[in-house]
């Protein structure tokens, strides 16, 4: 399992009740978990960067911007969730429909879905970790969308942060160590990758 050196002080944040990172008050050499989302966001950061990069340009107070991007994650979307369906976090649910009824509300049609590789049960929670996680940034881009335009798909639930909370918790109960979680990191960056490719195919449609 990831471990970090006793005496270090860490910024404990809505996961942090799973994992105890406060500081040894000791300073003996106690090896302490590292919460594996803690992980996750640490080797995943750059491509997080990459990712919202290349949405940078996706203006989603323009109307036509907006459309893209929906294009843009309806593309990436599909096979990923197929992918993970039945594996990984038993609370896992796919958003897809709620995406699929806002390009229906602006009569775009499904875009050709793109592929992703096979998910194997450990792989699906590094999938669900970006899925799950991809809520919270959606929660403010929601907010830059005109009134009047549909946001089923980034308008986010009541109860947003208390699943993110859930699924963090769920995944430190099954990280099983280090070669476990190079696989969930793997995954993890696979499918930014997927998200930003997809976001850079459809840049070039911007008006
Ligand atoms: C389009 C531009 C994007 C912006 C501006 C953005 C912004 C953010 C912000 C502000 C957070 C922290 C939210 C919080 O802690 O409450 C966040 C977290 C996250 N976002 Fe994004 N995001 C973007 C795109 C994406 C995309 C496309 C994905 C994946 C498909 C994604 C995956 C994640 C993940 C996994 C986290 C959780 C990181 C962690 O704390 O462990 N983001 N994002």
């Amino acid at each position: 399992m990831t471990v970090l050196k006793g005496s270090q002080s860490v910024r404990m944040d809505e996961a942090g009740a799973q994992t105890r990172l406060t500081a040894c008050n000791d300073h003996r050499d106690r090896l302490r978990p590292v919460s594996a989302r803690f992980v996750l966001r640490e080797r995943t950061r750059p491509m997080h960067d990459a990712t919202e990069d290349a949405f940078a340009p996706y203006d989603l107070t323009r109307p036509e911007h907006y459309r893209c991007f929906l294009v843009a994650h309806a593309s990436a979307l599909p096979r990923l969730e197929l992918g993970v369906t039945g594996k990984g976090w038993d609370r896992w649910h796919p958003r897809l429909p709620r995406l699929v009824d806002d390009l229906a509300a602006l009569s775009i049609p499904l875009p050709v879905s793109m592929l992703a590789p096979d998910i194997s049960p450990v792989a699906a929670w590094g999938v669900q970790y970006v899925l799950e996680g991809s809520r919270l940034g959606g929660r403010l881009l929601a907010q830059t969308v005109p009134h009047g335009l549909p946001t089923r798909y980034l308008a986010p639930d009541p109860d947003t942060s208390a699943r993110w909370q859930a699924f963090c918790v769920a995944l430190d109960a099954h990280n099983r160590g280090d070669e476990w979680l190079d696989e969930v990191v793997d995954a993890a960056t696979e499918t930014f990758q997927t998200f930003r490719r997809a976001a850079l195919a459809l840049a070039g449609d911007l008006p």
